[in-house]
């Protein structure tokens, strides 16, 4: 595992372990296996928790509790530099049941303002139960008096109460990553009372948006015996508080790479390849039906079609990376995409000009950011989504202050990047005007928007969101 700054090489980073070590439970490892001179060696994933945990896990010498990624018995436990990992095992039924059914299925669609149908079964639900008694049993295993134990997401959520049972005075936080739905849609789930007597085990609990902080507050009283205001909530004897913490990304890394010599050459290849003179709009995304992709397909093949802008003047990009490809919904959202690609370009492309460019594939870093920096538009058009990090990339990477966020209103990211160019997804109309708003965006005024973004991003990188959860955890 290639060693990162510690907080000692962070000036920035407050929170300092004083005493007791880290130990983060989360749905899969910080590590995943390649192929190297022959040999399978652990290599760290790329990504923003990882990069936010990592420093303060070598600085605290702490543990990591998760799913090494592939089904049956589970690596051993090993060391990287001065974390333990900890993998846990998942058989191939459980990931049916536990990964692609009650989390991917189930809570995905339905905490995402079920927008596709969520699936209820019970046998989900008792592989969801099994599997997170798995994961607090291990933090159990490793916790030691004075630890502070921080578990994440959705697929964890019985986590803090199993825990607090077999360890009563560890201090447990609780981050979600995605949006907590609203009371009436959160009614559906059968078994809703135990998912929020398992979050109220912790002391903290964290949410993305203030939106998704009050939803489970009210929730919670609601459907289980907690009382108190918004913020602090009383259940049993204890107290746990809740607020947001929006998630963010290593702003300062992105900017090293956005100028760096090999993405700086990447970037002109691929100018090269499209034609210097066409203006690139750009999608990166999970392939999920939640990041609204034909949304903005849609949105293009109407700017196409009113014919201001046709495909000699621009081209879009939409790179997307195959993702839970055992989910009925994915598989179908798929080809519905796939299927609006190739309608789109056979009436709009000609020969050596195609309207839209689809890679569905996982982009080495540096084509990402030679993507981010060849980009006039960012089209970041999701029906729902707790945060969303490209949308905090893109500006990340605009050392000139130039280019034009399109922006989803209902993306968690909306809520702090106010100079986006805000779009409702579910007017494909609106959309598509936003589109050509932002083509026609005078320097001034894209210069003003994204000065502004990258001084909120600079100062409220990953580090500081890690440093408000911890230190706030620790009070
Ligand atoms: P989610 O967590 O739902 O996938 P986010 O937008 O918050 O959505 O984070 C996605 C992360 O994955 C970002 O860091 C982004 O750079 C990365 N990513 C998305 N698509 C690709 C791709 N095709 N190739 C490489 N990285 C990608
Ligand atoms: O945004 C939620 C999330 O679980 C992220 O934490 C993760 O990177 C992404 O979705 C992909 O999830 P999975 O582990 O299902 O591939």
């Amino acid at each position: 595992m290639a060693k990162r700054k510690s907080s000692a090489a962070n000036p920035r980073r407050k929170t300092r372990s004083e005493s007791g070590r880290l130990i983060v439970v989360a749905n899969r490892l910080p590590v995943h296996r390649v192929r190297q001179g022959g040999k399978s060696v652990w290599k760290m994933s790329p990504g923003g928790l990882v990069t936010a945990l990592e420093p303060i896990l070598q600085d605290t010498g702490g543990a990591w509790v998760g799913w090494a990624g592939s089904t049956g018995a589970a690596p051993k436990p090993f060391k990287s530099d001065r974390i333990d990992l900890k993998p846990v095992p998942l058989s191939k039924q459980e990931l049916d049941s536990f990964y692609a059914g009650f989390s991917n299925a189930t809570l995905w669609p339905l905490y995402h303002d079920a927008i596709r149908v969520p699936v209820f079964r019970r046998s989900w639900w008792a592989a969801y139960e099994k599997v997170n008694r798995r994961f607090a049993e291990a933090a159990a295993a490793v916790y030691k008096p004075g630890d502070t134990v921080w578990v994440h997401d959705y697929q964890l959520q019985l986590v803090p109460g199993m825990l607090r049972e077999l360890r009563p005075d560890a201090k447990i936080g609780f981050f979600l990553h995605i949006p907590f739905c609203s009371e009436e849609l959160f009614a559906r789930i059968p078994r809703r009372r135990e998912i929020l007597e398992g979050m109220l085990g912790a002391d903290l609990l964290g949410f993305q948006t203030r939106l998704s902080g009050q939803n489970f507050a009210r929730t919670a009283r609601r459907f289980t015996s907690a009382t108190g205001k918004d913020t602090e909530l009383h259940f049993g004897d204890r107290v746990c508080r809740v607020s947001n913490f929006p998630i963010s990304i290593d702003f300062k890394r992105f900017e090293g790479m956005a100028t760096s010599a090999e993405v700086l050459v990447k970037a002109e290849q691929i100018r090269q390849k499209l034609g210097p003179e066409r203006r690139i709009l750009l999608g990166v995304d999970r392939l999920d039906y939640t990041k609204g992709i034909d949304v903005r397909l849609r949105a293009m093949e109407e700017v196409l079609r009113r014919a201001k802008f046709t495909a000699e003047d621009i081209v879009f990009i939409q790179v997307a990376v195959p993702s839970r490809e055992d989910v009925a919904e994915y598989v179908e959202m798929r080809s519905s995409i796939e299927e609006l690609v190739g309608r789109i370009n056979g009436q709009h492309s000609e020969t050596g000009r195609v309207a839209i460019h689809y890679l569905r594939r996982n982009l080495a870093q540096e084509e990402l950011f030679a993507y981010y920096t060849l980009a006039e538009v960012m089209l970041v058009t999701p029906l729902r989504d707790g945060m969303n990090l490209v949308a905090k990339e893109y500006p990340a990477c605009r050392l000139k202050n130039d280019g034009v966020l399109l922006l989803s209103e209902f993306a968690g990211a909306a809520e702090e990047l106010k100079q986006a160019v805000t779009v409702n997804p579910f007017d494909i109309d609106g959309v598509a005007h936003s589109i050509e708003e932002a083509l026609r965006m005078g320097k001034a005024e894209q210069k003003r928007r994204m000065t502004a973004m990258r001084r909120y991003l600079r100062a409220h990188d990953v580090y500081d969101w890690a440093d408000s959860f911890l230190g706030a955890l620790k009070k």
